[in-house]
This record gives structure tokens, sequence and C-alpha cells, in this order.
């Protein structure tokens, strides 16, 4: 009989489950996302999250089941993210996998949602990614770690405000663009000019701090839109030429700081090589350049496949590495929301 996990993800607004096998194989995924939900809001609204949440679950994990044409004495643990994110949508997957290990009399397993993107990275490889640089750029999260083993994690710096993911986001918003702006925002980039418009880099001048920091670039693109203490982007008259060129300078101002301190925690750690994951890793333009440059000083590169950079419930495939030693989790176990260090 085939051994299989029962993944569950909600940190933050995608419902997510996933039956992985014990060779990795995904046997079924299903990911419900809630922008429509967020849509007016411009951004996430945790309690709507939550009681979208709420009514998610039990439909995708039954979908998944299904899907994945397994019996329920195949699943020999229940992996669940716990932490980080929003306290409410943790609460409802953790709730969900805490009920099914009781009425199904299976162990429960707590995922770090940060180390599942970097292990994301792995998945379908034939050897393991560690150690390497895990850099983890997401809505969330714009952070670098060192990474020993699946189990042995090290802060080395993040953003000191605002995420990538998060500037993309509220860029797309100025331009007009519905929420969650940065993959059309991406897309509008890509007929602009890059240097249309000279916006910071901020931090990007000193290599020895492996820190981000994009609020600053988010607020130069408004004082360039709209002018100082202005606020109101709904009398904006820009053409779409416009509108792309300021889109490719900013796009292209973030990832160099991106591939920036990735070079430079590179040169650091000594590390080998490099791991990303999170929502912005999809990112085109980030993906060659990144791997451009860190090719040419002979580091290696590896992103989470394209559909596993956003969030979803495969990469908690990284719940098996604590099934095979029977490390599980007790049921008094809570959420925990906020960044985790190590
Ligand atoms: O990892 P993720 O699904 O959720 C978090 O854990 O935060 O990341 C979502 C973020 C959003 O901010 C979204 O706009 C951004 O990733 N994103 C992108 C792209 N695709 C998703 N940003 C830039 N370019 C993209 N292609
Ligand atoms: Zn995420």
């Amino acid at each position: 009989m085939r051994k299989v996990i029962l993944a569950l993800e909600s940190t933050c607004d995608e419902t997510a489950a996933a039956i992985i096998d014990e060779d990795g194989k995904v046997c079924a995924s299903a990911v419900a996302g809630q922008e429509e939900l967020h849509q007016e809001f411009q951004g996430v609204v945790p309690e709507i999250a939550a009681r979208a949440h709420l009514e998610r679950i039990v439909p995708i994990i039954d979908l998944t089941i299904r899907k994945a044409g397994i019996e329920i004495d195949q699943i020999v643990a229940i992996a669940v993210a716990t932490q980080p994110g929003l306290p409410g949508s943790l609460l409802v997957g953790l709730c969900a996998a805490k009920g099914l290990c009781l009425a199904w009399n299976k162990p429960l397993v707590a995922v770090n949602h940060i180390h599942a993107h970097i292990y994301a990275c792995g998945l379908g490889k034939p050897t393991s990614i560690f150690p390497c640089l895990g850099f983890v750029v997401s809505g969330g999260h714009t952070h670098l770690y060192r990474c020993e083993s699946f189990a042995d994690w090290k802060l080395l710096g993040g953003t000191i405000d605002d995420a990538a993911g998060e500037a993309f986001d509220k860029v797309a918003v100025m331009l007009g663009i519905p929420f969650p702006g940065g993959p059309r925002l991406a897309k509008l980039a890509e007929s602009g000019n890059e240097k249309a418009y000279a916006f910071p880099r901020p931090l990007l001048d000193d290599p020895s701090r492996l820190e981000f920091s994009f609020s600053g670039l988010k607020t130069a693109v408004r004082y360039h839109l709209v002018g100082k203490g202005k606020q109101d982007f709904t009398q904006l008259k820009l053409d779409e030429q416009q509108r792309a060129d300021v889109a490719a300078s900013f796009q292209r101002a973030v990832i160099d700081c991106l591939v920036g301190k990735a070079v430079a925690a590179i040169r650091q750690t000594k590390l080998q090589r490099i791991c990303i994951g999170g929502g912005v890793a999809a990112n085109r333009l980030f993906r060659e350049l990144l791997a451009q440059r860190i090719e040419s000083i002979g580091g290696e590169v590896i992103f989470a496949p394209p559909e596993l950079c956003t969030d979803n419930a495969v990469m908690g495939a990284l719940a098996w590495e604590k099934v095979r030693i029977q490390q599980f989790d007790s049921l008094d176990l809570d959420v925990t929301p906020g960044l985790v260090r190590g």
C-alpha cells in the first residue's frame, strides 16, 4: 500500500490541500484563491480571509482526496502550515488538521511556511538542495536564510519595511491595476522602458547589510505619479506607454535590490547554491537576471517551479522529512503568526 501525507496550507489567502506520496510524487493538489473577495480593499483583509478559509477548507480537502483516488488508510500523517501567517487563517488550517488527526487517528506534522517555500525548489530533484542560501521573496517576506538542512535554518537578514511582493501590489494599485497586482504589473512592464525613470535602489550600495527596504521606493513612485503629499491616483493622466515605463522602471529597481543582496549573501556566506521561492520568484525577469549574476560568480541557482512559487500545499512535502524520523507534533500545538528566525 502506497503511503501518503495530506498537506494543508492556509497561511494567507489561498486555501490549499495536497496528497504527496513517500517518493515525493504529487497524487493531487488543489488551491482555492480569494482574489475576488479582497479586490475592493486592494489588499488581503485578515478577517475576510479567515472566514473564506473556513468555508473552503473542507471542500478543498474532500476534492483533493477524491482526485488522488486514495484510501484514508494510506494517509500516514496530516501536515499543516502553522507559521508564519495571518493568525485567523493559520488557525483554520490547524483546527482542520487537528480535527482530521482525531477523527482518523493520524499524527500531526507542523510545517513552517517559509521553509516550505524553499523546500519547493528541491521537489522532483534527485539530490538534496541543502546546504543552500534560501531566499524567500513573497507578499509577506523578503528574507535570506542560511539553510544547512531541512531543520537547520538561520535568518541572515530581510526587509526592514515592505516585502517585495507587497511593493509590487501597492505600486500596481497606483497604476490602476487590480489586486493582486504583482503578476499584472510584471506583464505591463514587458512593454515598458526600464531606464525611463531613475527610481532609488535602497540599501543596495552597502553589501555588508543583508537587508532590504522597499517603502521608500514605493513612495518615490508615488511622488513621481501624483507629487508630494498626494494620494489620489484616480485623476492620473498617463498613456499606456508611460504606465508601462513606470512599471518597468519600478520592477527593475526592485529586481536590482533583490539580485544585489543575493550576490552579497553568496559572497558573505560562501554558500555555493541559492534556492529561491515565494510569489515574486515567479517573476520572469527576476529569474533571468538572478540566474545570470549568480552563475557569473560560479554559484548554482535553483528556483521553485513557477507553479509552486505562489502559495500551495505541495510544498508541504517538507513534512515527509519529519515523518521519516517520526517527529510528530502535539495536538496542543498553537499557531505562530510572526516571522520565525530559525
Ligand atoms: O508566496 P505568495 O503566494 O504569498 C505569500 O506568502 O506572501 O506571494 C504572493 C505575492 C504577491 O505580492 C504577488 O503580487 C507576488 O507574490 N507575485 C509577483 C509575481 N507573481 C506573484 N510579483 C512580481 N512578479 C510576479 N510575476
Ligand atoms: Zn507564501
